[in-house]
């Protein structure tokens, strides 16, 4: 039987054609067949649109479709589903350079803290281990948080786990700090860079705090089979020279679990209204 299925899709390539620009809603009236789904669904995506999978159709069939649409979140949902963290570049057994930026911000243990791209990191777990109450964790990846709240067990209800695409992220709340190791440098495209930290300067209060991570100029071009984009601290520093100040940057060389090197850059920023 075909029946009838309503599915919201926004077009949010900003690269796309022009009609289809930013977050301007289309409602398709499609047969609510896999077949069909799978093939509207690649259709607007190939005419420039792409699927944000938050808006879930009225038709809960189409979920595993639109997932099946969105190719960033397909590579790292396999990575997540057949990597363990001895297999890939970016394990850290003790993410010793972020905390020490959490420290240096010398936070409330009540203050809002965000971990962009968090994956399976073992940040939040030395940060619930600290004392601190108001952690969320977003990754593009379900598995991936999965896995990190299962390691967790039950601190992980302390947790607020946000399943989303950062480029697509809509906060509900501000946060005091904002982390991300080796998301950021994902971005490489202009319009992606411009809306990652449109929704920081939104997302972040005055006076708190970024932190980002990124493979530096003399680090590795890919990551998890990806391009990158890499920063030096001159040019991490201009593109968050709108409503960011530095405090303070460093590089470092992380150890992979192939005793591999690769070198980073961090630098942290000060929110702030010009
Ligand atoms: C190299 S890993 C780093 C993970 C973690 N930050 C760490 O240091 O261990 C990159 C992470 O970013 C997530 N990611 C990639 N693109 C993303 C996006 N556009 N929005 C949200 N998360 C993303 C991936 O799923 C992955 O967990």
């Amino acid at each position: 039987m075909v029946s009838t299925a309503f599915a919201n899709i926004f077009f949010s390539d900003p690269d796309g054609i022009p009609e289809k620009q930013n977050g301007e809603k289309r409602i398709f009236e499609i047969p609510s067949s896999g077949y069909y789904i799978c093939k509207a669904l690649m259709l607007s995506a190939i005419n420039g649109g792409s699927v944000n999978t938050n808006i879930s159709a009225r038709n809960k069939q189409l979920k595993p479709y639109l997932r099946l649409m969105n190719g960033q979140q397909n590579h790292w949902e396999k990575i997540y589903s057949t990597k363990q963290p001895n297999e890939v570049s970016w394990t850290q057994e003790v993410p010793k350079t972020s905390l020490d930026f959490v420290h240096n911000a010398n936070l409330d243990k009540s203050a809002n803290i965000i971990d962009i791209g968090g994956g399976d990191s073992k940040l939040v777990d030395y940060l619930l281990d600290e004392g601190y109450e108001n952690v969320s964790v977003l990754d593009i990846s379900e598995q991936a948080l999965n896995r990190a709240k299962q390691r967790l067990g039950d601190k992980a209800t302390k947790v607020n786990w946000i399943v989303s695409d950062i480029t697509e992220f809509a906060p509900t709340t501000s946060y005091d700090f904002w982390h991300d190791r080796a998301t950021f440098h994902f971005l490489t495209t202009e319009p992606q860079i411009v809306r990652y930290l449109s929704t920081a300067r939104q997302a972040v209060k005055e006076n708190g705090t970024v932190t980002i991570g990124t493979f530096s100029d003399c680090g590795p071009k890919k990551c998890s089979g990806l391009d990158i984009k890499q920063y030096s601290e001159e040019t991490l520093i201009a593109k968050l020279q709108n409503g960011f100040e530095e405090i303070k940057c460093l590089t470092e060389d992380h150890t992979t679990p192939f005793n591999t090197t690769q070198n980073f850059l961090f630098c942290s920023f000060k929110r702030h209204d010009n």
